[in-house]
């Protein structure tokens, strides 16, 4: 067993207020940001200083422990009413990730279930709930990197796409926790990590913390996948998730469902690594989840540098829906998932796997 590995501290809980790390400019600066206010978090999970389902959920918890406490010591009326518009901005920041809306519902549900009216004390309270809501991230990426290892062979070579790391998370990552943990257990896997158009997050982020931990890892353009499982080159294929709907439809970054559909064609498994708090049961299949359009910006160029013909039309999606039926597993934090359907899905939240 070799030593534990990841040492990104996404986000951090400093005395009084949040720091996290600016994804944005990364891998070509490590800067952490300050944050006070829900209005700052939020705008933060909008401009996507933090992303990934889980992190934006974490992220938003602190929010609101952050705008209570910049409350604290007003009169009832005006704390409950600036809670209420810091719950509203939090929610209105991204709308795909169900991680954010699952983390917002849990600290109103705690708000609520309070039936002291001392300012101080509930700021105590929801700060309290959102660092549990941080280290239970890191536990449960942790179980899900256990379960998920075992699935990985000796030598495996693992495709991935975007970043379902460390920095998407509170810690270790749900697909790259699978990734990790395998390494931790003595296994030489290899990655390769998909470029991911048009944000970069694997190029950017998955190579950055595969290469500070020294996991052997090689980059690619998301059209070069076909070529390399068609050439043999691909062992098995691990994503993550931002919503999962009931019958197992998984939405998840942009290009994933070109990625299963790929695997199922040259028979290699489709593993989807998520926590229960991705799951979302009121969305009945993936058709209904709803899709984030971002800016055209992102399609014609990167940052300053915009490369395509002026005045063009874009589209810029930034999830897609890849059905149950190719999927191979979803690994949770309470068991694995084969072929996962509505039945399946419905035993495994139930605790009956
Ligand atoms: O737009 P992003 O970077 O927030 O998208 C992130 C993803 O799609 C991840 O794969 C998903 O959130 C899972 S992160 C553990």
């Amino acid at each position: 067993m070799n030593t534990p590995l990841q040492k990104v501290e996404t986000l951090r809980w400093e005395h009084d207020h949040l720091e996290m790390i600016d994804q944005r400019i990364l891998p070509a600066e490590f800067k952490m940001i300050r944050f006070d206010s829900a209005a700052e978090v939020a705008a933060g999970i909008r401009d996507m200083v933090v992303r990934g389902a889980p992190a934006i959920g974490v992220a938003a918890a602190y929010g609101i422990a952050l705008e209570a406490r910049r409350l604290q010591g007003v009169n009832e009326q005006t704390f409950t009413c600036g809670l209420e518009t810091a719950f509203k901005t939090l929610a209105e920041s991204r709308p795909t990730a169900v991680n954010l809306f699952w983390a917002l519902d849990r600290m109103k549900t705690l708000w609520q279930s309070q039936q002291q009216v001392d300012t101080h004390a509930l700021a105590q309270c929801l700060l309290a709930e959102a660092q549990a809501i941080f280290n239970e991230d890191i536990q449960i990426n942790r179980a899900i990197g256990a379960q998920g290892a075992a699935l990985l062979k000796q030598g495996d070579r693992v495709l991935t796409h975007c970043n379902a790391g460390a920095l998407a998370t509170a810690g270790h990552g749900t697909a790259l926790g699978v990734i990790r943990s395998a390494c931790e257990a003595g296994k030489n896997i290899t990655v390769i990590a998909d470029e991911t158009r048009p944000f970069l997050q694997g190029a950017r982020l998955t190579a950055w913390e595969m290469v500070q931990e020294k996991i052997p890892v090689t980059l690619i353009t998301d059209n070069m996948a076909g070529f390399m499982m068609k050439s043999g080159e691909v062992d098995a294929v691990i994503v993550g998730a931002d919503r999962v709907a009931a019958n197992g439809d998984v939405a998840n970054k942009i290009g994933t469902y070109m990625l299963a559909v790929l695997a199922k064609q040259h028979d290699i498994p489709f593993y989807v690594a998520c926590p229960l708090s991705t799951f979302d049961f009121s969305m009945a299949t993936g058709d209904v989840i709803p899709i984030e359009e971002r800016s055209r910006h992102e399609v014609t160029g990167f940052r300053d540098c915009q490369w395509a013909a002026a005045g063009v039309k874009v589209r810029n999606p930034a999830f897609d829906v890849t059905p149950a039926e190719l999927i191979t597993a979803i690994i949770t934090e309470q068991g694995v998932l084969d072929s996962p359907d509505m039945e399946r899905l419905q035993h495994i939240l139930t605790g009956k796997t």
